[in-house]
């Protein structure tokens, strides 16, 4: 069985961070207030009250989380840019210290050794677009593309690509159909204009990018989806759930029309948000790369009462992580392969953008953080990436979630996801067992496929 030394040569070995997860400082240097900061100050919305105020400071300490990346010899980092820093009120005047911010990062990572893999937009919206209707209005998306044009314009020139988006699918159900993120709407399945504008969003920007000769990516969450039992009833249900949570957001990509999901009630044209042409601009001539983000598969019987077409149901039998999620590297290999399967040549080369676990991890009165949990995580599920490379998929990087541990959304600090521990009050940071498991491995990858 191929294992994860033997992944190709040039594979690149990389960790995941976002800006409102570890910046902090939300209100410096002009940046303007986004929809987290709003959500997360509403009682009630985030464990024990917990906002990205501070985060994990990285703002300021950008120069020691670097370090830390150098130290684990990264070749890249992806990290998200706060609109509302770039343009604080969403349009309008352009926030020179905030585009500074990000300038300096990008160097700095440069001077590290380590290719800047900025993703545009990772859920911070400025709260000034969101009073206008955020992602339900359509101007939102070109808004984004304006955006991008300053982003590009300033960085562009360092940074060879880019991911425009990441997991529309959970801020469209998070955020706009459930609530348990900001914006924290409540619209069920009129959230589904989110996914529009936001893939539409995502087609202006990329237009932007490729006009100044730079690769375009999308990191989109996806699960492969275990139909509970071979019941007609159950497998349709999984089908029902598929198209939900991944077709709706690789077939417009990589196909060019929504799927199917007449099993809501809902139409192609997703409501009459569809324009004319909008689909080719989301497909454009094809993405350079997708970014896929997988944490655990999904298990769906049919429902037992009214309303939704499909049903969760419980994966037992496999250790779970902190968050209670289902560990299941396998799941990484059947998702890679059903991707190609699905998608064929239409399924450019893939990135994993993010995986990870999250662990109670403490440090012990000796002064480390023995996480061997997380390292048979990440070991368990690069092996399944060689095997899914075997087996045809061509998958180019890994970019482990997450270099630091940082706010966990909704979840408050409360779920530690980093290979480096930080203290919240101190801001001190404790490079895990994980972190020296890391280097050693991709250190041993560098030598065995002499660059
Ligand atoms: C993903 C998010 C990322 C992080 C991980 C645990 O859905 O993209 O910000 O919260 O989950």
């Amino acid at each position: 069985m191929p294992n994860r030394l033997d992944l190709p040569a040039g594979f690149r070995w990389g960790a995941s961070t976002a800006s409102y997860q570890i910046e902090g400082a939300v209100d410096e240097d002009g940046r303007g207030p986004s929809v987290w900061d709003v959500f997360a100050a509403r009682p009630g919305a985030t464990k024990g009250g917990q906002t990205g105020r501070i985060a994990c400071d990285h703002y300021h300490r950008y120069g020691e989380d670097v370090a830390l990346m150098r130290g684990l010899g990264l070749d890249g980092y992806r990290f998200s840019i706060a609109w509302p820093r770039v343009r604080p009120a969403g349009d309008g005047a352009v926030n020179p210290a905030g585009l500074a911010f990000y300038d300096r990062l990008v160097d700095e990572l440069l001077a590290a050794g380590i290719t800047p893999l900025p993703t545009l937009f990772h859920w911070d919206l400025p709260q000034a677009l969101e009073e206008r209707g955020g992602w339900l209005d359509r101007d939102t998306a070109y808004r984004f593309a304006e955006y991008t044009e300053t982003v590009a314009d300033r960085l562009g020139d360092r940074v060879p690509a880019w991911i425009t988006l990441n997991e529309p699918f959970v801020h469209m159900v998070y955020g706009y159909a459930l609530g348990i993120h900001a914006p924290g709407r409540t619209l069920m399945l009129d959230a589904l204009p989110a996914a529009h504008h936001q893939l539409l969003a995502h087609g202006l920007a990329a237009a932007v990018l490729r006009e100044r000769g730079r690769e375009v990516l999308i990191a989109n969450n996806l699960t492969p989806v275990r139909a509970a039992s071979q019941s007609p009833a159950d497998v349709a249900a999984a089908a029902a759930y598929d198209a939900l949570h991944n077709r709706l957001f690789t077939d417009p990509l990589l196909l060019g029309h929504y799927p199917d999901l007449s099993a809501y009630g809902v139409a192609e044209d997703l409501g009459g948000c569809v324009r004319d042409g909008d689909l080719e601009l989301i497909a454009g001539p094809g993405l350079d790369g997708l970014g896929v983000n997988y944490y655990n598969p999904t298990r769906i019987a049919a429902p037992t009462e009214p309303g939704l077409p499909f049903a969760e149901a419980p994966i037992d039998g496999v250790p779970r992580t902190a968050f209670d999620w289902p560990v299941v590297p396998d799941g990484l290999r059947e998702l890679l392969t059903g991707l190609k399967a699905r998608y064929g040549d239409a399924l450019p080369p893939v990135t994993i953008t993010e995986n990870g676990c999250s662990v109670a991890d403490e440090i012990t009165p000796d002064g480390t953080v023995d996480d061997r949990f997380r390292i048979d995580y990440l070991a368990g599920h690069l092996d399944a990436v060689a095997q899914a490379v075997a087996e045809g998929v061509d998958v180019r990087g890994y970019f482990t979630w997450s270099l630091l541990d940082n706010y966990e959304w909704a979840e408050g600090f409360s779920q530690r996801f980093g290979l480096v521990h930080v203290d919240f009050e101190t801001q001190r940071r404790t490079p895990k067992a994980s972190y020296a498991w890391y280097r050693e491995l991709i250190t041993a990858h560098h030598a065995l496929h002499v660059r």
